[in-house]
This record gives C-alpha cells, sequence and structure tokens, in this order.
C-alpha cells in the first residue's frame, strides 16, 4: 500500500471512527455524510457572519492559545453589537468587554493614523475604537473621568486588544501625565510622515474646511514662512506639529522610549504590509495581517482593506486629498528648518526614515 493510500485509509477510517460516535442511531454511510458536512462547516465557517465558537472552547484561553481565526469569526458579531443591536444578556452570554486600550495611536495629524488603526484593526486580536474619543486631550472629556472612556470602547473579548486614536495627543502638553496615570504600560505609537509633506497635509486639510464654509484662507507660502524674517514661522502650528522631536521629549519623560513604536507613514502609503509587521512585532502579535488583506486600488491611488471574500473597503475620500503646489523655494526652506529636529528624532527613537 502506498503512502497516499495509507493516509487515505486513515483519514476515512478516523472519520468512520468519529461518525460512530455520533449518538443516535442512522444508517453508517449517512453518520458519515452527517459528520463529513460537520467538518465542511467547521472549515469553512468563515462564511457564517456569527460563529458561536466560544461555546466550543471551554473555559478561558491565554492569548496565545486562543485561535485567532475564531476571534475573526466573532468580528461579524461585534459588529452588531458595535451598532447597539447588543442586549445585556448577549453581552453577558459572549463575555463581552469593553476594555481600556492597551495601546494607542498617539500621533502625528495627518500621519496616517486612521490608515493605522484600520489596517491593524484587520488583526483578529485587535478591535479599534471607531472615533477619535479625545479623552486625555480634553479637559472637559478627562473631567467625566476613566470609566466614562472605558465605555466609549467597543465591546471585544477579553483576549483581544483594544486601540483607539486619537492624533491630538501627541502635541498636547497634558496628555503623556494623564495617560501614564492610567497605564504606565500602555504601548504607544507614532505614525509620521516627511515633516514638510506632513506640514502641507495640515494645511490642506484646513483649507478645505474653510472652502466647504465659502471663507478665504491664506496661501501656504504665507503662512510658513514669516514676512517680515523670511524664516519659517514657528508660531503657525503646521510647522510645530512637524517638529516631533520636541513633542517626543516630553513624552519621555514619562515613558521609556521602549514603550514607543515610529510607524513610516510615507512608507505605510505605498508599502502597508511590512509597516504592520513591525508593529505586530511591537505589539507581541502573532503575524495574521497578510497581502490578502492589502489590495491596491488605481482608482483611490491607495491600498484598500480586504478582510475577507465579502468585506472589503478603503478609507473615506477626506484621506488621500490632492496637495496644493507649494512654491519650491518654501519646501527647500522647511527642509532645510526641519532638517537636525528629524536628526535628533532619529538618534532618540532609532528609526532613521531618510527624509531630505
Ligand atoms: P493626505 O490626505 O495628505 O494624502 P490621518 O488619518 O492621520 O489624517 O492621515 C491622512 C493621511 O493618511 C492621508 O494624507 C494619506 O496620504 C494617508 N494614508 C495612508 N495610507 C492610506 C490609505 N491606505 N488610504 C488613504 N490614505 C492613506
Amino acid at each position: 500500500m502506498s503512502a497516499a493510500e495509507l493516509q487515505e485509509n486513515n483519514t476515512t477510517g478516523n472519520v468512520k471512527h468519529m461518525a460512530s460516535l455520533l449518538p443516535f442511531r442512522l444508517p453508517a454511510q449517512l453518520k458519515i455524510i452527517i459528520f463529513c458536512f460537520s467538518l465542511f462547516l467547521n472549515d469553512f465557517n468563515w462564511l457564517q457572519p456569527i460563529c458561536p465558537i466560544e461555546g466550543r472552547l471551554g473555559g478561558a484561553r491565554s492569548q496565545a492559545e486562543f485561535p485567532l481565526r475564531a476571534l475573526q469569526f466573532k468580528r461579524g458579531l461585534l459588529h452588531e453589537f458595535r451598532k447597539g443591536n447588543a442586549s445585556k444578556d448577549q453581552v453577558r452570554l459572549h463575555d463581552l468587554v469593553q476594555q481600556l486600550p492597551k495601546a494607542i495611536i498617539i500621533g502625528v495629524r495627518k500621519g496616517g493614523t486612521r490608515a493605522l488603526l484600520e489596517m491593524l484593526n484587520l488583526h483578529p486580536a485587535v478591535v479599534k475604537a471607531s472615533q477619535e474619543i479625545h479623552f486625555f486631550d480634553n479637559d472637559e472629556n478627562y473631567g467625566k473621568g476613566i470609566e466614562w472612556y472605558r465605555k466609549k470602547m467597543p465591546f471585544s473579548y477579553p483576549q483581544q486588544i483594544t486601540i483607539e486614536k486619537s492624533p491630538a495627543y501627541f502635541i498636547t502638553e497634558e496628555v503623556p501625565e494623564r495617560i501614564y496615570k492610567m497605564n504606565s504600560s500602555i504601548k504607544l505609537l507614532i505614525i509620521v510622515r516627511e515633516p514638510t509633506t506632513r506640514a502641507i497635509s495640515d494645511y490642506t486639510q484646513v483649507l478645505e474646511g474653510k472652502e466647504r464654509k465659502n471663507k478665504t484662507y491664506y496661501k501656504f507660502e504665507k503662512l510658513a514662512i514669516d514676512p517680515n524674517t523670511c524664516e519659517v514661522n514657528t508660531k503657525y502650528k503646521a510647522v510645530r506639529t512637524s517638529i516631533y522631536t520636541k513633542h517626543l521629549e516630553r513624552w519621555l519623560k514619562y515613558f521609556p522610549i521602549e514603550q514607543f513604536h515610529v510607524v513610516d507613514g510615507d512608507r505605510l502609503i505605498t508599502e502597508p504590509l511590512p509597516e504592520l509587521q513591525l508593529v505586530e512585532k511591537f505589539l507581541n502579535l502573532p503575524p495574521r495581517i497578510s497581502q490578502y488583506n492589502l489590495y491596491f486600488n488605481a482608482t483611490r491611488g491607495f491600498y484598500c482593506l480586504r478582510f475577507n471574500i465579502i468585506f472589503n473597503k478603503c478609507l473615506a475620500g477626506s484621506k488621500g486629498r490632492i496637495h496644493p503646489e507649494v512654491d519650491p523655494s518654501v519646501i527647500t526652506k522647511l527642509r532645510k528648518f526641519f532638517h537636525p529636529f528629524n536628526q535628533k528624532f532619529y538618534q532618540i527613537t532609532g528609526r532613521t526614515l531618510n527624509w531630505p
């Protein structure tokens, strides 16, 4: 008998044996068909929007052991619950909890924070807080207390981790201390882009807001360069936000550098997978995001997300705006200005980003 035949015989034997365990009296062949069908359902339960798999797991498992595919199946269920369709009983039945984040994307605004959050959410062990919560940077929200913040978190299974993003956290004075008080060992993600490009992106967003309200706005050049000195205008917020090292230094008074991970936002646009794999590693998650989950959409000009054969999505049109043309001499001036700050940023973070 060949090895293949032996294998096949063994499999058939196993199936027959398992089929014989079916508790009711049925002809053997029918039992085999039922058993094979149940195997089919097991293997293909990604077709089911909701899989009551936790009933079969029996007892709590550590995150490492927990079958991540099982968590993926539960997404449909979580989605329903997020829409507010869950009854208290359902929440209890499925052991759902609203967990404080174990990692936060603290910024930087226009760095690609939404893309990063959405892409990490492809991982079955990650659940995103869809809205920017602005808990730590908004005094009124902060005053409502940590339970208010927790209640803003999505439902998740205890084995999953919750991630939120509020890009203003990175530049807001009070935030590092407040986050430290909540969890001194939290993981912090900073996504950065080449500082001048980021500043222009920031400007573009504000400009669009003004145009929507039929208001006129200054040209970027006028805001970024002080007309009196002809130097870079460091009072302009879009410029200040791009001095990454200044902000990071404030954070380092509370958290060691090991608790930060720098994501290259420019590379996340062109080559997202390797960036996401670095984040998976930083978060101690098993690698689950694959090229299958990311496909380039030529119409959008960006990578979009594929959760499964049925569900995929691109980011909203507000991500990936066309930037206005900026005087090249202003760009050169800005790049020269940012250069020493960038060098310091590379040195502190240990990540060199080859910006001009
Ligand atoms: P632009 O609008 O300047 O192109 P944020 O989410 O922090 O506001 O960042 C917005 C930026 O995310 C966009 O800036 C865009 O370039 C970038 N981005 C990265 N990956 C993207 C993706 N897959 N789809 C759309 N935008 C993406």
